[in-house]
């Protein structure tokens, strides 16, 4: 274990963070303060709930929280157990919008990860599509203005992605926090002030 991941862990275990990642979230949160007091959330692997608790806090309103796999319950967040990719998910964010009386999510952030392979062209091209599908939903459930972090493993196809996605914000920027570990390859996309309407593939190329 290296003293970097050490130190952040034990940090969590201190501050009652249900994970180390907690601290990438408010590290992000205090260089570019995307997230406001009354945004509605929609989390993308959220497991085991770190940056929940945080959202929650600054937010104050429901998280809708996704992961493919189980999530301990916490007050005040919706949580669906379902694989981002699956189809019946979009209908299920459509029901629980009417049902919270709102059309569209203020911010979208996915820290969503499958466990790294440890060959880096792999965890990117599995990190890549998940982001894909990440700002697809924020093309469609994402308000006009919104915001987005998608957590990426860097590749090849990274730059072209941040570019081709960068278009539809007024502001996009990358960071790596400090609490990422040492060596590996991931960051964070941030994009707030999404454009109104539909920018098409072609307009984008
Ligand atoms: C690094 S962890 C997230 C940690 C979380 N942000 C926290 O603070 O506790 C990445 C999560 O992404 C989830 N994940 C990976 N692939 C997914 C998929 N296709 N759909 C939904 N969740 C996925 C994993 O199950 C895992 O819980």
């Amino acid at each position: 274990m290296n003293r970097r991941k050490d130190s952040f862990y034990h940090k969590a275990k201190n501050a009652g963070f249900r994970s180390r990642a907690s601290f990438k979230i408010l590290e992000i949160q205090e260089k570019f303060e995307l997230l406001q007091e009354g945004d509605l959330v929609l989390e993308i692997g959220s497991s085991p709930g770190g940056w929940t608790q945080i959202i929650r806090e600054i937010t104050g309103e429901t998280v809708v929280s996704v992961d493919v796999e189980k999530m301990e319950p916490i007050p005040g967040i919706i949580f669906i157990k379902s694989n981002v990719f699956n189809r019946e998910l979009e209908g299920k964010l459509k029901e629980i919008l009417a049902e919270l009386g709102r059309d569209h999510f203020d911010a979208i952030l996915s820290d969503a990860m499958v466990k790294t392979s440890g060959d880096r062209n792999i965890d990117h091209s599995s990190s890549y599509l998940l982001c894909r599908r990440v700002m697809e939903l924020a093309d469609e459930f994402l308000e006009q203005d919104g915001k987005a972090i998608v957590k990426q493993f860097q590749g090849d196809m990274t730059e072209e992605f941040f570019r081709e996605w960068a278009r539809k914000y007024r502001f996009k920027k990358k960071t790596t926090p400090k609490a990422s570990r040492s060596g590996s390859s991931e960051l964070y996309m941030i994009f707030a002030g999404k454009r109104k309407g539909r920018i098409t593939h072609s307009q984008k190329a």
